[in-house]
């Protein structure tokens, strides 16, 4: 199978989980923050990504198509289901890189993961951003992107995380409005 294949493959699964939400709603990230999610991915060109909060594999889906085979996603659902669910959707797309699913609670296994991530998307428990990112940091090296779905409609939950990259210093960090929320985009100093 050409890469331009498995690449459409991976399209139609997202365009699947996209009208499944239309019918039943998923917290997924969705095509218009996705976009913002991709185009980092693409330009951080990331070796080792964590991602916290899988639900059934649509931005694992939506990042790895922008990945070498050579690299890797760490990602963790709280949930056995959705990350069963997550496992199909993820082997069906058929995307390059090699993908972990880890089944527990991130603020458990965080700490345990090994070595350096390049790239982290955080998208589980609102309130929790701020323990996922102390957790994360010393796997993270300069130039590492933070990226955090979510950043305008729950804002005040993510207070503590907000004010955390925009001002301790360690992070560069950028808001991107889009539609009625945003994501904030932190890269590590
Ligand atoms: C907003 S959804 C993730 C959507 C997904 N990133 C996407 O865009 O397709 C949040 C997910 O985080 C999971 N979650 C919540 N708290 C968690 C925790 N402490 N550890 C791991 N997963 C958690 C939820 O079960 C839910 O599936």
């Amino acid at each position: 199978m050409t890469t331009q294949t498995a690449l459409g493959i991976a399209d139609e699964v997202l365009s699947q989980i996209e009208a499944a939400s239309e019918k039943n709603f998923l917290p997924i990230i969705g095509p218009f923050k996705g976009k913002y999610l991709g185009e980092e991915v693409r330009k951080a060109k990331p070796k080792h990504v964590l991602e916290v909060g899988t639900l059934i594999g649509y931005s694992a889906i939506l990042m790895g198509k922008e990945m070498e085979s050579q690299s890797e996603i760490v990602t963790i659902e709280i949930h056995r289901d959705e990350a069963e669910l997550a496992g199909k959707n993820i082997v069906w797309a058929n995307i390059p890189p090699k993908v972990k699913i880890i089944t527990g609670d991130a603020l458990e296994v965080i700490k345990d993961l090994e070595g350096l991530f390049d790239f982290v998307f955080i998208d589980a428990e609102k309130n929790e951003y701020f323990q996922y990112i102390k957790l994360a940091e010393n796997k993270l090296q300069k130039g590492s992107v933070v990226f955090a779905d979510n950043a305008g409609v729950f804002a005040d939950q993510m207070g503590d995380y907000l004010d955390y990259v925009r001002k301790s210093g360690k992070y560069r960090s950028r808001y991107i409005q889009v539609g009625g929320d945003g994501v904030e985009i932190s890269i590590k100093l």
